[in-house]
């Protein structure tokens, strides 16, 4: 593939041999990193965004409680998404995350569920097509529930109280009792979580017949563009080779036995810790909780509680950088998470902001190769592109979210580097939460159906426009 070309190219500029292939790597070394550690090893390090607990035993028992309960995924598991994140990274994959940006407890619905699942398969359907290679789902799903805040209180009319950090801390109604941190939270998240992940698997082996059909698909905002001709036409195309695999008997991957792996921000570390287990066949240590954990903007401190937990588990890592961040610091960062530069072992998200990303992006890239560190590279358009309106609703808009991903393929191809995926904030909601799109949701529109319990989501239509958009920026 051209992609592995320019990457070996860049490689040869710096000098650096390629890392292993993560199959190549034997356990006794992906092991290393966990001599010095133990899923409790973060207690000893300064730990940001956590929550204070008024009962302490109330705390640790249910801890303990959780400790007992089964695992949520399984290492078998786990390492096939590190497989495939190896590919994504070679450019042999394409990465889809996406999801809510709080998952709330009040979503384990069947309705809400399928919704999630249906909107991040036909996506993963137009992006494996524009991308011509395999897209890896991975949604922020079944346990995206802790949220980290820039303030520890908020200011409600008269009332000060403590922020909303998420439904498996806090419940956001604005009362004092409500936000007040309740462990017993945690219990429910585990059990919510196994819940959500229960209906999807079930779904996606029961099979997603209805996206065999686009025309049971909501396209009808998006008709209104003025580039739905070349939507359409990539819809069409779509469906013949969806019909010509089904009239040649061939089970598509997307449509069959579909692997979807789940991941969520790692930041409750206790809840984190208690979903710790040591696999005894391999004698690694897994997040069961998860098969993939990100550490965001916040909490990626090199000497704080939140990388020291991710050094030490076997699951892949995501690692949010903002415009600010030193180059230096990620090349640390890659240190501590991935000594034994596993490939797939750390996805690399960056979330610059439109205007930034330019600044921000190509002088890392050009670190991270020199280093030789076989990330993968996602793009989070979302998070650097956050507005607040005249009328208090936080937004992002559709046209930013759109340019920040052109720069990032843009600067990648230009670094002989690849884009190896994308970080959605989305639902399959009609909702009104960003603007911009076919429909031109204006900041005046935002009030009609605003739900985020946190940040902006795209919703239904404006997730398949971009899909729509992405799948023709990965076939240039
Ligand atoms: C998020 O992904 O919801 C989030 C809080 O992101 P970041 O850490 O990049 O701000
Ligand atoms: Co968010």
């Amino acid at each position: 593939m051209s992609n592995n070309s320019s990457i070996d190219h860049a490689l040869q500029r710096c000098n650096r041999k390629p890392a292993y292939a993560t199959t190549e790597k034997p356990n006794t070394e992906r092991a290393m990193n966990q001599t010095t550690w133990n899923p409790t090893t973060w207690e000893q390090f300064p730990a940001k965004q956590q929550p204070q607990y008024s009962d302490p035993a109330a705390y640790h028992t249910v801890l303990q409680h959780l400790a007992t309960l089964p695992p949520l995924v399984f290492p078998g598991e786990i390492d096939r998404l590190l497989v495939q994140l190896a590919q994504a990274g070679r450019g042999e994959r394409f990465v889809l995350q996406g999801g809510d940006c709080a998952e709330q407890f009040s979503a384990c619905r069947h309705e809400s569920i399928a919704g999630q699942l249906k909107i991040l398969l036909q996506v993963s359907l137009i992006l494996t097509y524009g991308a011509r290679r395999p897209v890896v789902r991975l949604g922020r799903i079944a346990g995206q529930y802790a949220k980290p805040r820039s303030s520890d209180t908020e200011k409600i009319g008269d009332l000060t109280l403590p922020s909303y950090r998420g439904d498996i801390i806090n419940d956001p109604t604005p009362e004092l009792l409500a936000r007040t941190p309740n462990p017993k939270r945690m219990l429910q998240a585990y059990y919510l979580a196994a819940t959500t992940l229960n209906c999807a698997r079930g779904m996606i082996s029961a099979g997603f017949a209805d996206l065999h059909n686009a025309a049971a698909w909501n396209l009808s905002e998006i008709e209104n563009s003025s580039r739905w001709p070349e939507y359409r036409a990539i819809l069409e195309r779509l469906s013949d080779a969806l019909a010509f695999m089904g009239s040649c008997g061939v089970r598509s991957d997307t449509l069959g036995s579909v692997d979807f792996f789940t991941s969520h921000e790692g930041l409750l570390l206790g809840f984190e810790s208690a979903l710790t287990r040591k696999d005894p066949q391999s004698g690694l240590y897994y997040n069961m909780g998860a098969h993939m954990i990100w550490i965001g903007e916040r909490t990626r401190q090199l000497d704080g509680a939140h990388v020291e937990y991710c050094r030490g588990i076997a699951n892949p890592i995501g690692v949010k950088l903002g415009p600010k961040v030193d180059p230096q610091e990620v090349l640390e960062l890659l240190a501590k998470l991935n000594p034994q530069k596993v490939a797939g072992k750390v996805t690399l998200i960056t979330r610059m902001g439109r205007d930034q990303v330019e600044a921000a992006l190509p002088g890392m890239v050009n670190r991270v190769q020199c280093s030789g560190h076989p990330v993968v590279w996602s793009c989070d358009p979302m998070h650097g592109n956050t507005r607040v309106t005249a009328g208090s609703h936080k937004t992002r808009d559709f046209g930013d979210i759109l340019g920040e991903l052109e720069a990032c393929f843009r600067i990648h191809r230009e670094a002989g580097s690849s884009l190896g995926g994308v970080h959605f904030e989305m639902t399959g909601d009609n909702v009104t939460e960003c603007t911009g799109g076919a429909a031109q949701v204006t900041d005046e529109d935002l009030g009609r159906n605003y739900l985020t319990a946190c940040d902006p989501r795209l919703n239904a239509s404006q997730s398949l426009e971009m899909a729509f958009l992405l799948s023709q920026l990965l076939r240039d």
